[in-house]
């Protein structure tokens, strides 16, 4: 069945229903192998954190919080799975609804609530994977809702220390819109004594860790973010979660006014506002992850060129469905030789020099 004719279908389920099923129909394709793998070009090879990725392509925190699909979306394409956020102890998340679509605009708005079933129970399913053929697994960590801000790293901590030993790297995810409070972490005292913690935590056990940001921090709140993050030793930057704005015709839409993350196509602006500020900021000291409102391969091509050494998605695979992956990997190397790259590094961040 063609993606569009089967993307109606499940837009008529509430979408949480049909998140299940694509997340049922991943665990299926994960455990039997049944689509083959899209090739990757050699150009698309991406060293970074110190790690070799088969492509920049990743799935973005959010998709997979903690039911472990990292075989079905390694098969779908994606050469790095984000599975998180994870928080120490299982929590229920906000009631729903709680994830609305805003097909027009090819968006969505969340207020999941960090929802998962929290350390133990994502390392046991992680414990579970073959050591080969799944691609780069990065761990997303948060904290819980009722932890107070003031006791925010022990969550951190704790949510490192469960689950390292599966993880290539680590992210710590203070950009979510949707627990009261979490993104004022981002503020440089409590981001210094935060990462400061986490970094001296993961150094040890040869984990890259990285720091997730919001698309709405002002810029000079963002320039000092980047220095906190460099100066506090961390391996690099996502940027961005979802962002609070309903920016341009997105505001009339009916659900535009529920309360939450926005992502999709209306982010991208804002994403990439943010990408091209990290990337001058960092100068080549950090790498940065882009992410938000990245659609199709033109789309993670500009961010590459802009500053990403890896890109990630999640809105563009519920809209252009599971061809995603494969679409992107087939166009990013044309794209590629076309302005006479060899390589994605070399293309990396020429849009956005001084
Ligand atoms: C339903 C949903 C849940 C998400 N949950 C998380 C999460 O738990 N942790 C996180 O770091 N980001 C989360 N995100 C944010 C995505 O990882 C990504 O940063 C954001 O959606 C922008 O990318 P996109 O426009 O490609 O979706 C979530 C996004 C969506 C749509």
């Amino acid at each position: 069945m063609a993606w569009t004719s089967l993307r109606s279908l499940l837009f008529r389920l509430d979408p949480e229903r049909a998140h299940a099923l694509a997340s049922g129909a991943l665990r299926v394709l994960g455990a039997t192998g049944l689509l083959p793998r899209p090739s990757v070009d050699a150009s698309l090879r991406v060293r970074c954190l110190g790690l070799d990725f088969e492509s920049p392509l990743g799935m973005a925190a959010g998709f997979d919080k903690g039911e472990v699909r990292v075989l079905g979306l390694h098969a779908l394409g994606f050469g790095h799975v984000e599975v998180g956020t994870i928080t120490p102890r299982p929590q229920a998340g906000n009631p729903p609804p709680r994830l609305f679509r805003l097909p027009e605009h090819r968006a969505l708005v969340n207020r999941m609530g960090f929802n998962n079933e929290g350390v133990e129970a994502c390392g046991r399913r992680l414990a579970a994977l073959p050591k080969e053929g799944r691609g780069i697994v990065g761990i997303n960590v948060g904290k819980n809702k009722d932890t107070p801000n003031e006791r925010a790293v022990e969550d951190y901590l704790a949510a490192i220390d469960g689950l390292h030993p599966w993880s290539d790297y680590l992210v710590v995810n203070l950009s979510s819109p949707n627990t009261p409070g979490l993104r004022a972490l981002q503020e440089r005292g409590p981001l210094e004594r935060l990462l400061g913690a986490c970094v001296d935590r993961a150094r040890p056990l040869g984990k890259p860790l990285l720091v997730k940001l919001a698309p709405d921090l002002a810029p000079e709140a963002l320039d000092e973010a980047i220095d906190v993050v460099v100066g506090c030793g961390a391996s690099g930057v996502i940027a961005t979660n979802t962002t609070v704005q309903r920016p341009g015709d997105v505001a009339k839409h009916p659900r535009a006014q529920e309360a939450g993350g926005l992502s999709g196509a209306p982010l991208a602006p804002l994403a990439m506002a943010s990408l091209r500020r990290a990337y001058a900021r960092a100068a080549g000291r950090i790498p940065i992850v882009g992410v938000g409102g990245i659609m199709d391969a033109k789309d993670a091509y500009a961010r590459i060129r802009a500053g990403a050494s890896l890109v990630q998605v999640y809105t563009g695979l519920i809209y252009a469905g599971p061809g995603l992956p494969r679409r992107v990997l087939e166009e990013l190397p044309e794209l590629l030789h076309r302005d006479g790259f060899a390589s994605v590094s070399e293309a990396v961040g020429v849009d956005n020099r001084p």
